[in-house]
Order: structure tokens, then sequence, then C-alpha cells
């Protein structure tokens, strides 16, 4: 029998309330590194195109923690089915208020509710730290999914970059798309954190 929208929808929101969102500990590291090769692998979000070693993945993670920037998982009945994360939207000092977002959801997993779930704790947690605007670099300008889950959140379109990517055999578009966190450019930042080339 056929699975009609509403039966859909109902399964997804049973799904979705079932999602834990925790910071990401060492060892779950092993599965988000799972997650994610199977997008390196076999997608556009991302622009990678070898998907990197556990060493390296468990590296990227230290370095959010040393930077206080949140890196969450989304469990289900105790397995990891998808992460999110906040980074450095560029090094040079002067963008220590933006942050860049990543989210991925388990292959085969999608459209349930879970990368929504990851979205707003990440925003939840960014909204208030010390940084005012959040980036999202989406890769392929048919990520529909990617897309949708943004301009659900509250981001607004910036823009296209046409063909800056080429992976599986064909340029890719990345479109950039943007929201404020906390208060925005609504104020200045604390004093100490308004200082050039200080950390926030
Ligand atoms: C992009 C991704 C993280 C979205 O997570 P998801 O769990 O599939 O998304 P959700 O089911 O939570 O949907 C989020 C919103 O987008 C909408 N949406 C999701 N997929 C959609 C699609 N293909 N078309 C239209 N709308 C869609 C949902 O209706 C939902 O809106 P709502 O919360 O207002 O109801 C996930 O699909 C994924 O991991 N994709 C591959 C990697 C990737 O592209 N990551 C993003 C890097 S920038």
């Amino acid at each position: 029998m056929k699975t009609t929208a509403k039966e859909k929808t109902a399964s997804a929101s049973t799904l979705k309330s079932r999602v834990i969102v925790e910071d990401a500990n060492e060892t779950d590291i092993v599965a988000v590194r799972e997650i994610y090769a199977h997008h390196v692998r076999n997608g556009l979000a991302s622009f990678e195109e070898n998907a990197p070693s556990l060493e390296e993945m468990r590296a990227r993670h230290a370095q959010a923690s040393r930077q206080g920037l949140p890196y969450l998982v989304a469990k289900l009945g105790g397995r990891v089915v998808g992460y999110a994360h906040a980074s450095p939207y560029r090094a040079r000092s002067a963008y220590r208020f933006s942050i860049e977002n990543s989210v991925y959801v388990r292959d085969g997993m999608a459209g349930t509710g879970i990368g929504g779930v990851l979205l707003d704790a990440l925003l939840a947690r960014c909204n208030n730290g010390p940084w005012r605007q959040m980036v999202a670099i989406i890769g392929d300008s048919g990520n529909k999914s990617s897309l949708a889950l943004h301009r659900s959140r509250g981001f607004r379109l910036v823009g296209t970059l046409r063909a800056v990517g080429f992976k599986k055999g064909r340029w890719v578009d990345t479109v950039l798309m943007q929201r404020e966190l906390g208060a925005g450019s609504t104020s200045l930042p604390g004093d100490a954190a308004s200082e050039g080339g200080k950390s926030p």
C-alpha cells in the first residue's frame, strides 16, 4: 500500500519528537564522520571531494570546542542521525562576529524534520553567544532541502556564486544565505570584544 502525504507528515512529526539534541562528544565523531563521508562522496553540499579521516574530524571537533563554537548531534534511540555545528565565517579578525553553519542528516533520514530540529538548536545556542551574523554557504543551487531548511529558519537569500565548484564532472554553484543572531547589527559588541584582533 502506498504511503500518503498525510501519513508521511504524521510519521515525520512522531520521529522529530523523539530526537534528542546534545553536544557532540569524542565518541559521537565516529558516527558524524560516517554521515559526513556519505555526503562528501555522493553529494554536492560539501565541496570536499575526499572524506576526511576520523583523526581529521576529531581535530575539527576539538577546534570548535576550543573556539567555544557549538557542535551538536541529533540522536534517535541513542544513534547519531545528524549533526550541526558552527565555524568561523572567515579567519581574519574583523569577521569575528560572523559564523557559518553546517547541518548534515544521515543518509535515508532526510525530510523527516531532523535538520530542522538541529538548526533550531544551533540557532538557539548561537543567539545566546557573542556572534551577530550566521552565513549559510550552500553547495549546489539545486539543493532544495538545504535552501528550504534555511529559508524556513529566517535566512534570506544573498546571492549565488555561479560555477565556483567543480565536482562529480560538473560545475557547481554556491548559494549564500544569511540571518542575524542576537541583536544583529542594531548594537555594537561589548567593549573588550570590539577591540580589533581579540576573539569574542
Ligand atoms: C539539508 C538537510 C540538512 C535538511 O535536513 P532535513 O532533515 O532533510 O530537513 P527537514 O525535514 O527538517 O526540513 C526542514 C524544512 O525544509 C523543508 N524541506 C526539506 N526538504 C525539502 C525539499 N526537498 N523541498 C521542499 N522543502 C523541503 C521542510 O518542509 C521543512 O520545513 P518546515 O520546518 O517549515 O516544515 C538534509 O536534507 C541533508 O543532510 N542534506 C544533505 C546535506 C546538505 O545538503 N546539508 C546542508 C549543507 S548547507
